[in-house]
């Protein structure tokens, strides 16, 4: 019979991992989706949407589904469901690795703040003076940005913010990545932004507007992230697909 592999998607990472695997004629690939977007890119094998319910609904779908292996590849902030899914796979006896990109690092010539919440992204942007800036947070993370004083917003999203949240001074750009160099800077000089908000998800797609800011000496607001469980990790699909095999294996 096939072994089970559930991925817990969301991410590039996932969709590739799940691409490189679906045709496996040893495996049935499920990706499991959070059901946040309205139209999601469909991955490539089985795939479901929503939560689970929590740790004991996971580790029911778990054992019912005779999922002989987990890969967890959210994103790097979605870090209710790591914890979740560490909690189920151990209370359901499957084995689960982590794959997740590495985190940015500054260079020595970088100007990034360190923040671990968007309340203290907001005391900076005030404190540093900031004036126009590029937000780039997430659709679902903007309320904290509303009614900043004197200080202009370009929101970059990938889908429109519903509901749309007053914002006094701003644009809404809705674009997607991956994002050029060429493409960055074009837009900073276009909207003379001097500081960038943004979360440390890693990754080439969204990392250009870190070499704009890095050339131009502008100022990086730069979220941490989150706390994450010490678990077996994987930072690229090919490692994934190896410690996958050796599951599989044994
Ligand atoms: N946070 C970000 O910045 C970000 C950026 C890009 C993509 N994403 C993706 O968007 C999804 C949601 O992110 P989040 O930050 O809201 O996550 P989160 O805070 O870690 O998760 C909150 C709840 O959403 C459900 N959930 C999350 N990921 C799921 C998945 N892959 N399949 C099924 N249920 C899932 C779980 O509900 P139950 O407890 O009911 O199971 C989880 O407890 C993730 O899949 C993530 O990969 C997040």
């Amino acid at each position: 019979m096939n072994k089970q592999l559930l991925i817990l998607g969301g991410t590039t990472e996932a969709y590739a991992l799940a691409e490189a695997l679906a045709l496996r004629d040893d495996l049935r690939v499920i990706t499991s989706l959070a059901g946040r977007t309205a139209q999601p890119r469909i991955p490539a094998g089985e795939w479901r949407s929503g939560g689970f319910g929590g740790v004991a609904g996971l580790t029911t779908y778990l054992r019912e589904q005779r999922i002989d292996a987990v890969i967890d590849a959210t994103h790097p902030f979605a870090a209710a469901m790591t914890w979740n899914a560490l909690e189920s796979c151990a209370a359901a006896e499957v084995p689960l690795l982590r794959l997740e990109r590495p985190a940015w690092i500054a260079a020595p010539e970088d100007r990034w703040e360190l923040v671990t919440d968007w309340a203290e992204a907001r005391a900076a942007l005030i404190t540093n003076g900031a004036q126009r800036v590029l937000l780039a947070v997430g659709r679902q993370e903007l309320a904290p940005f509303t009614e900043l004083p004197d200080i202009w917003l370009l929101i970059r999203v990938v889908t429109a913010p519903d509901p749309l949240l007053h914002f006094p001074a701003s644009q809404i750009l809705l674009a997607r990545g991956p994002f050029d160099l060429a493409g960055e800077r074009e837009l900073f000089t276009a909207h003379n932004i001097d500081t960038i908000v943004c979360k440390n998800s890693g990754g080439d797609a969204t990392a250009a507007k870190l070499i704009v800011a890095r050339e131009r000496n502008l100022h990086v607001i730069m979220r941490q992230r989150p706390p994450r469980p010490a678990q077996e990790l994987a930072i690229t699909v090919a490692e994934s697909i190896h410690w996958l095999n050796r599951q599989l294996a044994t």
